[in-house]
């Protein structure tokens, strides 16, 4: 599924021209990581990036980690890949594809040092939440996806979502919550996010959380 949206000229350009430079066609085997960067290093994975703005500001601030960015929303792709090839980097790579179908056939398990979530769709209505991406299943595969010590790092400010996010989270035996159980991430370390900039506007409190994978 590929969201389509209203392309701006520049967006659809960089698809055009940048398209088979940065992005990884979806196919339902694992990664060629190694020649897909230059140096083999940590990696990121960014599910939901949005319009890419803070995972090109990411990518440009820890050139020594590999990046991997995951989202079916064309504009933003279109808007990433510009910054991508304006800034020449070699440590940032883009899926366009279901993150569920990309996480569970694309990465081996235990590959991956640190997945961020920030700002998944809140569905806010009660008879939507169901659609919510922070539940169960789909946190199980984080799981099996992070290394031993990797780091999950998730964000929302929509309260409900927050706490639902926490049970979850708190409720896997092999996560350990970085900041003491229960307790959310009051002064977290990533850039803002365009989403999170629309809901402060709107008076909006923000809640993150940091767990990591433990060796059991
Ligand atoms: C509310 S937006 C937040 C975007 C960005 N993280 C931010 O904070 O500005 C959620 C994003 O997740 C993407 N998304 C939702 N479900 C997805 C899925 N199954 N696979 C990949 N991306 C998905 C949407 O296209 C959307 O861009």
């Amino acid at each position: 599924m590929i969201r389509s949206g209203r392309l701006t000229d520049s967006q659809r350009k960089a698809i055009d021209q940048h398209w088979p430079h940065y992005v990884v066609d979806y196919k339902a085997q694992p990664l060629a990581l190694k020649s897909l960067f230059p140096a083999a290093s940590e990696l990121i994975v960014e599910i939901g990036f949005g319009m890419g703005d803070s995972l090109l500001e990411m990518a440009r601030n820890i050139p020594t980690s590999n990046f991997i960015g995951i989202e079916v929303h064309r504009p933003g792709i279109g808007k990433l890949l510009h910054g991508i090839a304006e800034h020449g980097l070699s440590n940032l790579r883009v899926i366009c594809h279901d993150a569920t179908e990309v996480l569970e056939n694309c990465f081996e398990n235990e590959s991956i040092d640190k997945i961020l979530i920030l700002f998944p769709d809140p569905w806010p209505k009660k008879r939507h939440n169901k659609r919510r991406l922070i539940q169960g299943d789909f946190v199980d595969l984080l799981v099996r996806k992070l290394k031993r010590d990797g780091r999950l790092h998730l964000a929302t400010d929509w309260e409900s979502y927050a706490e639902q996010m926490m049970n979850a989270l708190e409720n896997v035996t092999a996560l350990v919550n970085q900041n003491g159980p229960g307790r959310f991430w009051d002064q977290p370390e990533r850039p803002v996010t365009k989403f999170e900039q629309r809901g402060k506007r709107l008076g909006h409190d923000v809640w993150d959380l940091l767990f990591a994978k433990s060796g059991l």
